[in-house]
């Protein structure tokens, strides 16, 4: 049987260096119909960030993420978190998904595999200052919600077309491991 994978991108930018790892990861997959994809970055307009009241309970908001992007979420047996490096962090649209888990967590905790795709102009590599705090993020991140991650690519130096293709192989590799 074939496993549900989510895809979250954060990036605003168009057909940019993160979007095309994620095309990567959806090209690599044998079951395409089983993927799901939001970007959040090219559809900020259309969610909202998380709304607290006075005791910290969600205030329930009707948008694309609670209406679509959570319910495909909350099935998912895979979930790919793609985000390019802005300011020595995550994408804000990814995050604003990220912090609407609150209201989902006991839906989302548990029996996930996670890949983490991420691009940014420094040349760094994993435990590099410029990408160990993001990749130190993700991993607490999946800790917290029980979740195994199965694969990263830093596809440090994005500029770099060359370096650039050698990402988008490794990001379809790790797709096509999926079954
Ligand atoms: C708003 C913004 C902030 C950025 N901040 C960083 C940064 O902190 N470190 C870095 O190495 N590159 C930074 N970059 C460069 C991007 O990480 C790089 O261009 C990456 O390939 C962008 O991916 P995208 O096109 O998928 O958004 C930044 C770019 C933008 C537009």
């Amino acid at each position: 049987m074939s496993r549900k994978i989510t895809i979250l991108t954060g990036s605003p930018h168009l057909n940019g260096t993160s979007s095309k790892l994620a095309d990567a990861f959806v090209n690599g997959t044998s079951d395409k119909n089983n993927v799901y994809r939001f970007d959040a970055g090219l559809n900020a307009s259309q969610i909202n960030f998380l709304k607290l009241d006075e005791n910290e309970a969600t205030i329930h908001d009707d948008d694309l993420i609670s209406q679509e992007v959570m319910p495909h979420i909350i099935d998912s047996d895979v979930l790919v978190l793609c985000t390019s490096l802005y300011y020595y962090g995550i994408n804000a649209e990814l995050k604003a998904i990220i912090d609407r888990f609150y209201e989902y967590n006991h839906e989302l905790k548990g029996g996930k595999d996670v890949y983490i795709l991420i691009t940014g102009y420094d040349a760094g590599d994993q435990n590099s200052s410029a990408y160990r705090p993001l990749v130190e993020y993700f991993e607490q991140l999946c800790k917290y919600m029980r979740w195994n991650i199965k694969g990263t690519v830093i596809g440090s130096d994005s500029w770099n077309a060359k370096k650039l293709r050698k990402y988008i192989f490794e990001t379809a590799d790790l797709s096509k491991n999926i079954s």
